[in-house]
């Protein structure tokens, strides 16, 4: 039987949307299902890895022998993988994480008042997958990019601000691909060379990504 190309690798990665908290009974967040990283989760594992999935909220049942951490929030997101980032050969940031929280978490339900407006004061989240990059020694680490348009551009942009080793970049302007949906397309780079990845579901989508990921890795 053909080895396993993920066997005795460590893989963790992250899925779903985050919530930021505005008080007690509403947050902030995003049309991220969590379908993208759940399937990387699934098919990682059937490959041999021993996988470990932060995931924020959404409605999806654990793929079979993997090991889930849930979140609520960015900052929850981000210490769990600091926690667990350590001993890993492979980090995949797929999650749509909120690039800002709330300033000051009201403790008690804001009520309305009379002016027509309001404002919430945001401070910037910290970056889960650059934190990750920035480690010595670092897992190969892959992040997702959703563009709306010049999305190879913004991409390649990112593998070199972020110190990423592949970015997998979707373009969601496309109603029918991207967050929610069932099919996705991807463009893959990484710092030589890039592969396109055209539509399909994505269980089938993370089986190819995560071929690439195992060459490019041994390849370094
Ligand atoms: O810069 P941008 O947010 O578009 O980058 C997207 C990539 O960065 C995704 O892989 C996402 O999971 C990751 N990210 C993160 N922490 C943040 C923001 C984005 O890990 N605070």
């Amino acid at each position: 039987f053909a080895p396993q190309p993920f066997e005795n690798v460590n893989l963790l990665l992250t899925a779903g949307p985050t919530r930021e908290a505005i008080d007690p009974v509403r947050y902030i967040s995003n049309h991220s299902s969590g379908k993208m990283g759940f399937a990387l989760a699934q098919a990682a594992s059937e490959m041999g890895a021993k996988v470990t999935l932060v995931s924020g909220p959404v409605n999806l049942s654990t793929p079979l022998g993997v090991t889930r951490i849930d979140v609520d929030s960015a900052a929850e997101m981000h210490a769990a993988v600091m926690q667990h980032v350590n001993h890993q050969d492979i980090f995949i940031g797929c999650a749509a994480v909120a690039d800002y929280r709330i300033a000051n978490i009201a403790t008690r339900k804001l009520k309305k008042s009379s002016s027509d407006t309001m404002t919430l004061d945001l401070v910037k989240n910290p970056d889960i997958l650059a934190s990750v990059a920035n480690l010595t020694p670092k897992p190969f680490t892959v992040g997702f990019a959703a563009e709306t348009q010049d999305v190879v551009h913004y991409a390649k942009d990112k593998l070199m601000r972020k110190k990423l080793d592949m970015i997998a970049a979707n373009d969601v302007s496309q109603p029918e691909l991207g967050f929610n949906a069932d099919n996705n397309a991807l463009c893959v780079i990484w710092d030589d060379g890039q592969q396109m990845l055209p539509t399909t579901d994505k269980y089938t989508l993370a089986k190819q990504l995560l071929s690439l990921i195992a060459d490019k890795r041994l390849n370094e």
